[in-house]
């Protein structure tokens, strides 16, 4: 795992930016198209701003997927999409049929079954969810994605695609549905985000890699992972 520390929030934003713009433009050289998943919550909401309004984002040949998603409907301010395409601005360049939402209208188990679904349709070369990126933000218990502690998704399996119970631990308390991490980790790459204080001791506890049942220690993809950090996060 490589980590990168930022003097804050908005220079760790321009970094993923830039990282993530990268990653595009290579794979839209090597193969033509960029699948990207994006992460919920807060943290990335700065860096897709930056990317939807980058000229220069190859968006036309970008396949934007999610990691996982609340059971709200789209116009719900705790949905993932919903925040996620209000960050990015909804860029006139990326075409709607690039846009693969979890359908978080639907009841978990439809919503999880409607996006493997999909998926397996999108990929079906590929036989496995082949992201090229996936971009993952950190629970203060370590989760990413909707993937908690002791979550059946963390667990060895076939399915690609889980809906997961209302977590009480932690806010909002409602049905999600989340990639397993068994479909995280056939990404090329993950990079995963944390800012801010109120994360620096799970920060800790990954980096100091004493913790294997931590969700966010069990991310493995093909290629390489990255955390990007603020100096917050990092406990500088
Ligand atoms: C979600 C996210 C989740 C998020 C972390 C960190 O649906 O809530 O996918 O995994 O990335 O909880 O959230 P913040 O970035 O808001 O701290």
């Amino acid at each position: 795992m490589r980590v990168e520390i930022f003097a804050d929030h908005a220079a760790m934003s321009q970094a993923a930016a830039h990282f993530i713009k990268k990653a595009a433009l290579q794979a839209v050289g090597a193969r033509g198209s960029f699948c990207l998943a994006l992460a919920g919550g807060s943290t990335p909401l700065n860096t897709y701003r930056l990317l939807g309004h980058d000229p220069e984002f190859p968006w036309a040949d970008t396949q934007v997927f999610w990691g996982d998603e609340r059971c709200v409907p789209p116009d719900n301010p705790e949905s993932n999409r919903g925040a996620g395409m209000k960050a990015l601005g909804s860029p006139e360049a990326l075409p709607s049929d690039n846009i693969h939402p979890i359908r978080g209208q639907l009841s978990p188990q439809e919503a999880a079954q409607d996006y493997q679904w999909r998926l397996k349709g999108f990929f079906a070369d590929q036989g496995r969810p082949a992201f090229d990126l996936v971009i993952l933000g950190l629970g203060p218990d370590g989760h990413v994605a909707s993937l908690f502690p002791g979550s059946p998704g963390l667990s060895k399996g076939n399915a690609w695609v889980l809906p997961v119970a209302a977590p009480t631990h932690l806010e909002p308390q409602v049905p999600r549905v989340s990639l397993t991490l068994w479909s995280i980790n056939q990404a090329q790459q993950v990079l995963l985000m944390a800012g801010g204080a109120a994360k620096a001791p799970v920060v800790a506890r990954l980096r100091q890699g004493r913790d294997p049942e931590l969700p966010a220690a069990r991310v493995q993809p093909q290629g390489e992972m990255f955390l990007y950090l603020d100096r917050a996060a990092a406990g500088d």
